[in-house]
């Protein structure tokens, strides 16, 4: 028999007012679900994702973590149909919990994002518990009444509830661990006899307490925050920032501004990194020790070797850069941009598809795209790579210690010889040997003395 988490997933999120589904919404640039199921303990052995509305978006995200190897365990997805309740939800899920051979099963919700890995396996190893936590304000909630000895009596809704079970301030978090099979035998005798007309999960738990103890578990109530609006969004979004920007000054990161930089949950940050105000780090990013992100840098997908300096205002997709390398200001490294060692890449300078090799500089206001350049090369301000004729792509190489003047144009396919020279305002569309000089040069038109009659000439008109 295994562990199985059943994660409930198919509400409208109407609140959200949006046409993306609640569940995908993200949190430091990770969807709710996916926080959710990275937050599943390795004694679980699979998930079942209760889904309805934009189901097929839901099933599509699975499939795409599925393959980015984001998920920490299989997951499948049941269609609820029409949303009758929780209950009705976990009725929805018997049959694919029956297959998956359930012995115990953990009830999560996929839009409560924050919920801890510790969390999680407590309820995995706990033999029943409910999570449940005391607020200051209960309002809609379920309200959770306990017994003498501490374990759970009763769960009543806030719309069921009369004013003396309002003054409970204790609520159920709406997550459980229990054993799968008295919770189905209760399952298969809901009614939806209630103010809300709908089949009641925490009636299930219940009639479950009712003939084996169920802990009543204490959590942090940011665990159990759900997200029912863009407030609330924002709002785990702050407790999301504050937990991970808080682990990482504890190992030795530096922040500038914490409340101004998002370090997203797949972010890893050596020792000594220095974070600047507004710097943003989404999906995957390893940042190496000692490496400076400056201020307004938004990297994505990327590894960043160590001692690196990023300065203010360089965006970084899906790329890499070794070890010593100066970045910006307004750098730009789109993808499969892989720079080596000692590489600088200066302002307005934008790369795409392209390998910088070792001690190599593109330090001003250039495009470098499908193309690879050699150790020690310098690229002069203004250079671009004309890599797209209207059809296809083509391949600029560059080889080592290569001397590219300013403003040039190479015209892809092309390739450029170790030791090359190129003069600056050149257009080349051949290939040039190794050790080769190579320019273009439009003849030079000097008349001496020929400003002043021109400006004589133009104040004659006018005057
Ligand atoms: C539920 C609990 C309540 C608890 C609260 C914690 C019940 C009856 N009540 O309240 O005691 O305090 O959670 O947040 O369970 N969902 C489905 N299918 C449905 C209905 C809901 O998949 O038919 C999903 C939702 O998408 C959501 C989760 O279940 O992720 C909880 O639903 P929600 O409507 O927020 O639960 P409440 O009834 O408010
Ligand atoms: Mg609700």
């Amino acid at each position: 028999m295994s562990t199985i988490a059943l994660i409930l997933a198919a509400g409208l999120g109407k609140r959200m007012q949006s046409t993306l589904p609640k569940v995908l919404h993200p949190i430091l640039g990770d969807p709710s679900l996916l926080w959710v199921l990275r937050a599943l303990p390795p004694e679980v052995a699979a998930a079942v994702v209760v889904v309805h509305h934009g189901k097929e978006r839901v099933a599509a995200a699975l499939a795409e973590w599925a393959a980015q190897g984001l998920l920490p365990c299989p997951v499948t997805t049941v269609d609820q149909g029409e949303p009758l309740g929780t209950g009705h939800a976990a009725q929805r899920a018997a049959a694919e919990l029956d297959r998956l051979d359930c012995g115990q099963v953990v009830i999560l919700c996929g839009d409560v994002p924050l919920i801890r890995p510790e969390t999680v396996a407590r309820l995995a190893r706990a033999e029943a518990t409910l999570l449940a936590m005391d607020l200051d304000d209960p309002t809609g909630y379920g309200r959770v009444a306990q017994k003498t000895d501490g374990t759970l009596e009763a769960v009543i809704e806030h719309k069921d509830a009369d004013d003396a079970v309002r003054a409970i301030r204790r609520v159920n978090g709406g997550a459980y661990g229990l054993p799968w099979a008295p919770l189905k035998q209760a399952l298969g005798q809901l009614s939806n006899g209630n103010a809300q007309g709908e089949y009641y999960l925490t009636d299930a738990v219940m009639a479950v307490a009712g003939r084996i103890p169920v802990k009543v578990e204490l959590c942090d109530p940011t665990e159990m925050i759900g997200m029912n609006s863009r407030a609330d969004q924002a709002l785990l979004q702050a407790y999301a920032r504050e937990r991970i920007n808080g682990r990482w000054m504890d190992q030795g990161v530096t922040f500038l501004d914490p409340a101004a930089t998002l370090v997203g949950p797949r972010a890893v940050l050596a020792m000594d990194v220095v974070m600047e105000p507004g710097a943003s780090l989404t999906g995957w990013v390893e940042i190496g020790a000692g490496t400076r992100v400056g201020q307004g840098s938004v990297l994505t997908d990327c590894r960043i070797g160590t001692g690196v300096q990023i300065r203010p205002y360089c965006v970084i997709d899906r790329s890499q850069v070794g070890p010593d390398c100066k970045l910006g200001p307004f750098a730009h490294l789109r993808e499969g941009s892989r720079l080596e060692t000692n590489v600088h890449v200066g302002n307005f300078v934008e790369t795409k598809k392209t390998t910088l090799h070792s001690g190599s500089k593109a330090n001003h206001l250039s495009y470098l795209g499908d193309a690879e350049v050699g150790e020690r090369s310098n690229i002069g301000a203004g250079l671009i790579t004309c890599n797209y004729d209207g059809f296809n792509k083509n391949i600029t190489t560059i080889g080592n210690d290569v001397f590219v003047g300013s403003d040039c144009q190479l015209v892809a396919p092309v390739r450029l010889g170790d030791g090359a020279i190129i003069g600056a305002g050149s257009t080349i569309t051949a290939d040039v040997p190794a050790g080769a000089l190579a320019l273009t040069r439009a003849p030079l038109v000097l008349k001496e003395g020929a400003a002043a009659r021109l400006r004589e000439k133009q104040k004659a008109r006018k005057g």
